[in-house]
Formats: C-alpha cells, sequence, structure tokens
C-alpha cells in the first residue's frame, strides 16, 4: 500500500529522489517519474512490467517549457497545442538529445502533453524536469481513473500518489503526429476527433490493430479486463449466454436482467459522461462474480468512437 494524499511539496521531493509517484490527470492516473533520469524512467517499464519498445508521454506544464525538449516544425501542430492545452491532447513532436532514448524507445519524435489538473500543474510548477508517465496500471490492463485504482495494483511498487479525485475525461489522451506530410490521429482518446477538425480541417485516422509493436499502445490486444467481453447486439448476446453470470454494460435505458450486474455508462446517453464510467465499470465487472462482460457499441461520433476502440482493444471477439 503506498502513501496517498495531496502534497505536492512532498511529491515533487520524492520526484527529485528518482522516485515514482502516482499523479492525477484530467484522463487517466499516471505513473510518473523524472524523464531526464534514466534510472528513474528504468523502474517505470519495470514496476507496469513494460516492454522497452513502447514508449512514454512526457508531461510539462507550460508551452515554454515543452518548447526546451521538443520542436515545434508543424504550423499546425502549434496551433493545435496553442488551442487545446492543458487538455487531453498529445503531440508527437521531434525531440531535443537531452531527452534521454529510453524515454521514446530510441525514435526521434517525443510524445509531449500538458495535462489539465490542477493538482499536477501545480507539482509540475515545482519541478525543473519533465515528467515521463504512462497510464499508471499494468502493462495491458485497464487504465486507472481513481487513486485507489492506482493503489489496488501498483500499491507496493509506487512511494505516493497524489489523490486528484476522479478523472474528469475518464480516457487516455489523443495522440496526434505528422506523417507524411499529413497531421495524423495514432490514438483515439479524450479530444474527439470533431473538435480537431473544427480547428484544423481534416486529419487522417492512422490507428494500428495489428499486433505489430511498430505503433505501441495500438496493440491490438490492450486496455483488457481480466474477465472476457464480448461486443455485439447486447440483447442477442444477452439470450445466447443466459446460463452464465453476466456483466452488462449498457449506454441509455437501463437493461432488465435478472441476477446479472447491469453497468448504465450513461442513462442519459451522454458519450462524456460514458468515457468517465467505462474504466471505473470494467474493473468492476471484473472485481464482480460475472463470468463474462457483454456491451454494444456506441454511436461512432464524439467521445463514442474512442469509447468504442477501447472496447475493441478489450473484447474477445
Ligand atoms: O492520457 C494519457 O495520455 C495518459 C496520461 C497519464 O497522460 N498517459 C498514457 O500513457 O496513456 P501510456 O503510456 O499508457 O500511452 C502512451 C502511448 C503509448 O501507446 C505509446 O506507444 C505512445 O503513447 N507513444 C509515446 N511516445 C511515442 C512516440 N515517441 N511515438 C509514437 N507513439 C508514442
Ligand atoms: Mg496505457
Amino acid at each position: 500500500m503506498s502513501d496517498i494524499g495531496i502534497n505536492t511539496t512532498h511529491a515533487a521531493e520524492l520526484l527529485k529522489q528518482g522516485k515514482l509517484v502516482g499523479i492525477p490527470t484530467e484522463t487517466v492516473y499516471g505513473l510518473a517519474a523524472n524523464a531526464l533520469n534514466e534510472k528513474a524512467v528504468l523502474s517505470i517499464f519495470e514496476a507496469k512490467n513494460r516492454p522497452f519498445f513502447d514508449p512514454l508521454i512526457i508531461h510539462l506544464h507550460n508551452l515554454e517549457s515543452v518548447q526546451k525538449y521538443a520542436e515545434f516544425h508543424d504550423e499546425r501542430l502549434l496551433i493545435l497545442a496553442k488551442t487545446f492545452w492543458p487538455g487531453p491532447l498529445t503531440l508527437l513532436l521531434p525531440k531535443k538529445v537531452i531527452i534521454p532514448d529510453l524515454v521514446t524507445s530510441g525514435l526521434n519524435q517525443v510524445a509531449v502533453r500538458i495535462p489539465n489538473h490542477p493538482l499536477t500543474l501545480e507539482l509540475l510548477n515545482k519541478l525543473d524536469f519533465p515528467l515521463a508517465a504512462p497510464s499508471a496500471n499494468p502493462f495491458g490492463y485497464v487504465s486507472p481513473t481513481e487513486a485507489k485504482h492506482v493503489n489496488d495494483q501498483l500499491g507496493t511498487k509506487v512511494d505516493y500518489i497524489l489523490d486528484g479525485g476522479p478523472c474528469g475525461v475518464g480516457l487516455e489522451s489523443t495522440i496526434i503526429g505528422i506523417e507524411e506530410g499529413q497531421v495524423c490521429v495514432f490514438r483515439l482518446g479524450g479530444l474527439a476527433l470533431e473538435t480537431i477538425e473544427k480547428r484544423i480541417g481534416k486529419v487522417e485516422l492512422r490507428l494500428n490493430t495489428s499486433s505489430d509493436p511498430k505503433a505501441p499502445g495500438q496493440l491490438k490486444n490492450h486496455y483488457a479486463p481480466k474477465k472476457p467481453l464480448l461486443i455485439g447486439n447486447r440483447a442477442q448476446l444477452q439470450k445466447e449466454h443466459a446460463a452464465k453470470k453476466l456483466a452488462i454494460l449498457c449506454f441509455g435505458e437501463d437493461v432488465q436482467a435478472e441476477n446479472a450486474l447491469v453497468l448504465n455508462l450513461s442513462k442519459t446517453k451522454d458519450p462524456e459522461e460514458a468515457a468517465i464510467n467505462l474504466f471505473k465499470f470494467l474493473r468492476l465487472a471484473d472485481e464482480s462474480d460475472a463470468e463474462i462482460v457483454i456491451c454494444d457499441y456506441l454511436p461512432e461520433e464524439g467521445l463514442g468512437r474512442a469509447i468504442n476502440d477501447r472496447l475493441k482493444r478489450a473484447s474477445v471477439n
């Protein structure tokens, strides 16, 4: 079990000593260390059991400090940064040499974002280095959206957890970069595609769905609960698996089902509310006595797209 609290000075001291701290962001909780200290970064990979080919996002508190570690060669990315930071957006930018190769898995671009959470911004303000922070879950499992989730799984591996309450967005950041001169989305996330396109026009989706680790984080099986998750026509699945103990994720009207754990992502069909609930509900399903989890896709719009992406990667079908 880790110490949990809201003391950013204490968190800053630990990070300066090369230790690991759980940090709240608006998307999900991160497992943070000094990005410039290779030994500290190494301990992130060890704590998460994360392969070294999967690079880390660095977190900073303002645009000026981002420019110390990365370059803005493309005007469109600068516009996105100025419009959506702090917020659920990660940009892939050419890195400066000061960023260790371990952070970027040897790539010449570094993933950067300014998270929108007051406690973590206060913490970053007390540091003169960026924080490398992947989601604070064991590799491949569902991301944490509460301090308790971090403590449950990594409590023995972090020195402190900053408790910023439940995450306000609930899905990881949207990852954007440039490929062949095009603005590309590499991971759907907490900033909706429509919102991005309203600002800079059409962007391309380059979401990897293979098991090819070239585009890490986009591994086909990721973000997965321990229980098998089946997606399809929910009513049909319910009939097919009537003999089993079910957890049912629904969206809109409550599902009537005896002897099942019914988890409604949003009674009012609000994709933003569904995003906040998704990972918490997958964890509840895992902790319950349900044998399988069933659900339907959400409408492919707004955050519904990113939710569907996570469901697909979490599913066994
Ligand atoms: O919302 C978020 O992004 C959260 C919070 C804590 O900031 N972080 C997060 O980190 O989701 P993580 O490590 O779980 O996912 C980061 C993704 C990985 O899939 C990684 O492959 C990709 O970002 N990534 C990081 N650096 C990259 C790079 N240089 N090039 C391509 N992809 C990169
Ligand atoms: Mg992750």
